[in-house]
């Protein structure tokens, strides 16, 4: 049957291609297509995507495809290992999310972050295995399909599964990550089986343009194809992982992982100058912060302010700073924060309240009344991917190990590297503090809780049709950059392809200082910013934003890869 179905695929592919070229590129000017798009970080997982749409795959069958692929291609974030949010609006007008985000295993406690004597531990929240969250993306994407995905589930990960086996070319961007591995086996010998999914055989490391090949994590991907959700939540993936984790001192159980259920939810909704705008709702803080500071920023005319002046950065930054004080203070897994008021915070009303708090002529200070106490990072490893089939259909799709490849730790046999998302809980209750550290109640260890994320697959539409699919990696940044390039599309009149690339800022309200991509921003621009109060700091890239703009007129999809992001590229045909 799958060597049918692969022939026919393979079959349908080539008379695709002599029908239809496809088209690609990343960087200022967007893409353009007739029939379908998709954009991610990495071409050869565009290609499965676009691919997919060929077969009469619909958006939700080519994201799913899309996302298996990139746990192949690009392990740095792609995985099977960690979960996600994908949001979905029909041309039909359903709109919908899953929630695959991981949960804590069975046996997490309040205070696991942290050492004996009540300092936070970093090797647990982001290095060793209690770092590690049961995984969502499967679940996530079987109940995606289950609900709206046209072909069948074998024929969307078997593109992964040949990546895998045939192996494809090693990329520049995971040659750092691999070589390093041979320094961390030296003291841990944890990294061995990290080793032996990843590098030649003997321990070599790659050389770009060799073909990296994953055997055991093709006979994974293998165990999903054929089974489903059982093929990762139970069978021989779970015992292998649940073996692994008592060996190395993990906590995920097979009880854990036969326990885990993906959700289907309502996304969150606002409007912005009559655009509808939908992203993900809690355990996400994504979609309540995106929409408090588009419905703040509705009070200012900001295409008059200009792209980037000082008086535009600086509403900007004072919308940011408060949004993501709201997020601190009141966003986490709603399965454990039933009174979280999300209603409110997404309200015109409180964004009046706030924006009635913004001076125009000078920075306000970060409320620091939750501030007590003291240390930093955020990682910045995500990815985000958009894809709009021929009938409009949209999904918008983040997902996550949280560091690049996670905790670099791979299950031994299994060949999937592990996530490090328990570090996104708030390690210790009541340390708050200018850094970032945040110790607030909603977002505290339980067990079987969801930790509270930034990412913000979002989706802009207009008369209940798609028009746009944005997000991004980046941290706590993904929610500012998924903001700036929605202003720089109705706003400032940017074609997608502008407004992905255009620099971006975050500010996040504690540490009270704003970044801004380093070499963009001019000497002028900079010193009337400083001048009204703010603190400055310069940085690298800013997330790597994937989007897609749907003309209903032409029909044309329009697709932007950010160049930022070293592999990207839409794909449309
Ligand atoms: O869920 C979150 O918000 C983070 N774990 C995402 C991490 C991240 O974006 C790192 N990447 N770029």
């Amino acid at each position: 049957m799958l060597r049918y179905l692969r022939t026919l695929s393979l079959a349908l592919i080539l008379l695709g291609f002599i029908v239809q070229p496809a088209w690609s590129q990343a960087g200022k000017s967007p893409v353009k297509a007739k029939n379908g798009m998709v954009s991610s970080v990495q071409e050869l997982a565009s290609e499965v995507g676009k691919d997919i749409l060929m077969q009469g795959g619909n958006a939700v069958d080519a994201a799913i495809a899309t996302a298996f692929a990139l746990a192949v291609v690009h392990p740095a974030a792609g995985n099977i290992g960690g979960g996600g949010f994908l949001v979905y609006h029909g041309a039909d007008g359903e709109v919908t999310a899953f929630n695959f985000r991981e949960k804590a295993p069975l046996a997490a406690t309040i205070d696991m972050m942290q050492n004996g004597d009540g300092s936070i531990s970093q090797e647990n929240r982001h290095y060793n295995l209690l770092s590690t969250g049961v995984p969502g993306t499967v679940a996530g994407l079987v109940k995606a399909h289950e609900r709206l995905g046209s072909l069948p589930w074998a024929l969307l990960v078997q593109p992964a599964v040949r990546l895998a086996e045939e192996g494809f070319p090693f990329t520049w961007d995971i040659m750092n990550w691999e070589r390093g591995l041979l320094e961390k086996v030296e003291t841990d010998p944890i990294y061995q089986s990290t080793i032996d999914a990843f590098l030649k055989p003997g321990g070599i490391p790659h050389e770009p343009g060799e073909l990296l090949v994953q055997l055991d994590l093709a006979e994974s991907l293998k165990r999903i194809r054929d089974h489903g959700h059982d093929g990762f939540y139970g069978g021989e993936t779970a015992r292998l992982m649940a073996e692994f984790m008592s060996e190395w001192g993990g906590l995920i159980t097979q009880e854990d992982l036969a326990a885990y259920q993906a959700e289907e939810q309502a996304p969150i909704h606002g409007t912005y100058r009559g655009y509808d705008i939908y992203s993900m709702s809690p355990p996400s803080s994504g979609g309540v912060a995106v929409v408090t500071m588009l419905n703040i920023l509705e009070g200012y005319n900001l295409s008059e302010m200009g792209h980037n002046s000082a008086a535009y950065l600086h509403v900007l930054t004072e919308a940011m700073r408060r949004a993501y004080a709201d997020r601190a203070q009141f966003v986490g897994d709603p399965n454990f924060n039933p009174d979280m008021p999300v209603d409110w915070l997404i309200s015109k009303e409180h964004a009046e309240d706030l924006r009635s708090t913004i001076d125009l002529t000078k920075a306000s200070e970060s409320d620091e009344s939750l501030f007590n106490g003291n240390e930093p990072y955020e990682s910045e490893e995500t990815t985000h991917f958009s894809v709009v089939d021929e009938e409009g259909n949209t999904v918008s799709l983040t997902y996550t190990l949280e560091y690049g490849y996670g905790n670099s730790i791979v299950v031994d046999g299994a060949g999937f590297i592990l996530n490090n998302e328990m570090g996104d809980f708030n390690p210790k209750q009541g340390l708050t503090d200018r850094t970032g550290t945040i110790g607030t109640d909603p977002n505290l260890v339980a067990p079987q809780k969801r930790m509270l994320s930034s990412m913000t697959p979002t989706i802009v539409a207009k008369d209940g049709k798609p028009l746009m699919a944005i997000g991004s990696p980046g941290g706590r940044t993904i929610i500012n950059t998924a903001l700036q390039v929605i202003l720089n599309v109705i706003d400032h009149d940017m074609n997608i392809a502008r407004a992905v690339e255009a620099p971006r800022i975050h500010h996040q309200w504690l540490p009270d200082v704003t970044s801004f991509e380093r070499g963009y921003i001019s000497a002028d621009t900079e010193q009337k910013y400083r001048a009204l109060g703010h603190e400055l700091t310069f940085r690298g890239a800013q997330g790597s934003a994937m989007g897609i703009w749907i003309d209903w007129e032409t029909g044309i999809k329009y697709g932007a890869a950010d160049s930022r992001a070293y592999n990207s590229r839409a794909i449309g045909y």
